[in-house]
């Protein structure tokens, strides 16, 4: 196992994912955080940061316990920090120091730079930089601009670079991680979805014995995978619920529920749609809807929890993005993890014990172990669909017949995509109901009718995104396809707006 200690560097998360594709587990800690106990972690790494080292309210955690006593890679920050506590100095950098560089000089006897030849392309990013390196240290590489692009503490396995390994502009960066954890820290390259799935389910065995659990399905990638997880663990004892909140894609409920089934999970749906609509109806304002949908679903979810005897577990398909405590730049160190709400007011389900089995892993990762288990392509490689659905898909009030629309238009469009190869190349996509009517003409006849929007998007996790060049060809078949068969729509537009500023969802 590896501790990451974060410093606050948007970057930190892409060090994670970087050591877990080495097969490698690890978990990110705050920097004021350190574990009490810390023999589980066979080596560390320090994170970059915003702060310069010189200043007074940055990150100065003790690392008395862990520096000449494990492996240590300080990235950034990291290794200012260890330069300036021990006898060395940083200060203002006066050229720039940010973006591509080639390293010049690599000692190429420490194992670290196995396998690298000088001149590889480096990212850097810092406005401070080393001056003077410590007495017991020697420099391992230097690029044009930067002297102590990378050095070691001497009769230590520390080592500090200047550089980012864990962006993709840093072409040797994975190779430089697997150096360090594998030829200097000695870690085996273990950690795959298969052990993962072993390991889990045994502990999960462990853990929940002959209990019950019950657990939401949203017809997601994160819920299904837990939940075969789960089901490999404890298999009836595990209860499915899925909801049909009556704003699901066209037959989606059926298709999925039917998918459920096949993979033997042991599943109920529940057709709640007229409770939701009826909630909804006559309400416009999109933080509302989302609102009275997360009350009805409580509600609904509830019920349904009472009816299974003796229940004394809930499931959730909780990632580890949910989980880790960021470091908050603006407001000093801050624990981030969703706040739960008092526990008096709370729904019965929501006392029972908790069960995250995915909690440590990221989304690429939940694909992953889902793959080895089997699940198909139809589940994995979903578009996500927020759980709110539809309603936040047609703007203004919820109606039976404009969610009717809606599902045709988007069943047209997707469908599409999928017959055109699209589908895949494209992150998230989606049709919205305007609340605008206008005029249009059909064979002889004037019409005023409603107009929809498309929206396809690329994006790694939508936080940004950017809309999909989706071809003219396609776009045009699409356009026809939707205005000569939903009757109620006469006009399609296709969203070119980015996130941001745009959103996503037009809600
Ligand atoms: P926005 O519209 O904020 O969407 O750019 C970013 C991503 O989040 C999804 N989304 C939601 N998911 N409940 C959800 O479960 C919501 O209320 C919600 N709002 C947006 C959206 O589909 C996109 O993937």
């Amino acid at each position: 196992n590896v501790l990451i200690l974060d410093f606050g560097s948007q970057y930190t998360q892409l060090i994670a994912r970087r050591v877990r594709e080495l097969n490698i587990f690890c978990e990110i800690k705050p920097y004021n955080k350190l574990p009490e106990d810390l023999s589980s972690f066979k080596a560390v790494i320090l994170s970059g940061s915003p702060f310069s080292v010189r200043a007074e309210d940055a990150p100065h955690p003790d690392l008395s316990r862990i520096k000449g006593h494990k492996p240590l890679l300080a990235v950034c920050y990291g290794a200012q920090y260890l330069v300036h506590f021990n006898g060395g100095s940083v200060a203002k950098s006066n050229t720039r120091e940010y973006g591509r560089a080639n390293l010049s000089y690599i000692n190429s006897e420490d194992p670290f730079f196995e396998s690298i030849s000088e001149g590889s392309q480096v990212w850097m990013s810092h406005s401070d930089t080393i001056k003077d390196l410590p007495k017991n240290t020697s420099v391992l590489a230097s690029t044009q601009d930067v002297e102590y692009a990378a050095y070691k503490f001497d009769n230590e396995s520390t080592y500090g670079i200047q550089f980012h390994p864990e962006v993709y502009h840093t072409k040797d960066g994975k190779k430089l991680l697997e150096n360090f954890l594998v030829k200097i820290a000695g870690l085996e390259q273990t950690w795959t979805p298969d052990t993962f799935v072993d390991v889990t389910v045994a502990e999960l065995k462990q853990r929940i014995g002959t209990d019950k659990v019950i657990l939401g399905l949203s017809g997601g990638v994160d819920s299904t995978v837990a939940a075969v997880l789960l089901h490999k663990a404890i298999g009836k004892n595990l209860y499915c619920i899925f909801v049909n909140n009556g704003l699901l894609r066209k037959n989606e409920f059926e298709e999925v529920l039917e998918q459920y089934h096949d993979m033997g999970l042991n599943v109920k749906g529940v057709d709640a749609s007229e409770r939701f609509l009826s909630a909804l109806n006559g309400e416009s304002d999109p933080e509302k809807k989302r609102k009275i949908i997360g009350r009805v679903f409580i509600e609904v979810f509830d019920d349904e929890a009472h009816l299974v005897d003796d229940v004394k577990w809930l499931a959730q398909g909780t990632i580890y993005p949910d989980v880790i405590e960021s470091v908050s730049v603006t407001g000093g160190p801050s624990a981030t993890i969703k706040s739960h709400h008092n526990v008096g007011g709370l729904p019965d389900f929501m006392k029972l014990k908790v069960v995250e089995p995915l909690k440590m892993l990221f989304k690429d990762e939940v694909r992953r172990v889902g793959k080895s288990m089997a699940i198909g392509d139809e589940r994995l490689g979903r578009h996500p669909f927020p759980g709110p659905g539809l309603a936040i898909r047609i703007l203004g009030d919820i109606t039976r017949e404009k969610v009717a629309i809606l599902q045709e238009v988007d069943y047209i469009f997707i469908k599409g995509l999928r017959d055109w190869g699209l589908y895949d190349e494209v992150w998230q996509a989606g049709a919205m109901l305007l609340p605008v009517d206008s005029v249009g003409v059909m064979g002889d006849e004037r019409t005023y009718e409603k107009c929809v929007a498309l929206r396809a998007v690329e994006s790694t996790d939508g936080m940004t995104a950017d809309w999909v060049n989706l071809p003219y060809e396609f776009l045009q078949k699409v356009s026809n396809d939707i205005i000569n068969k939903v009757p109620g729509v006469n006009r399609v537009v296709y969203d070119i707006s980015s996130k941001p500023p745009a959103t996503i969802e037009w809600e």
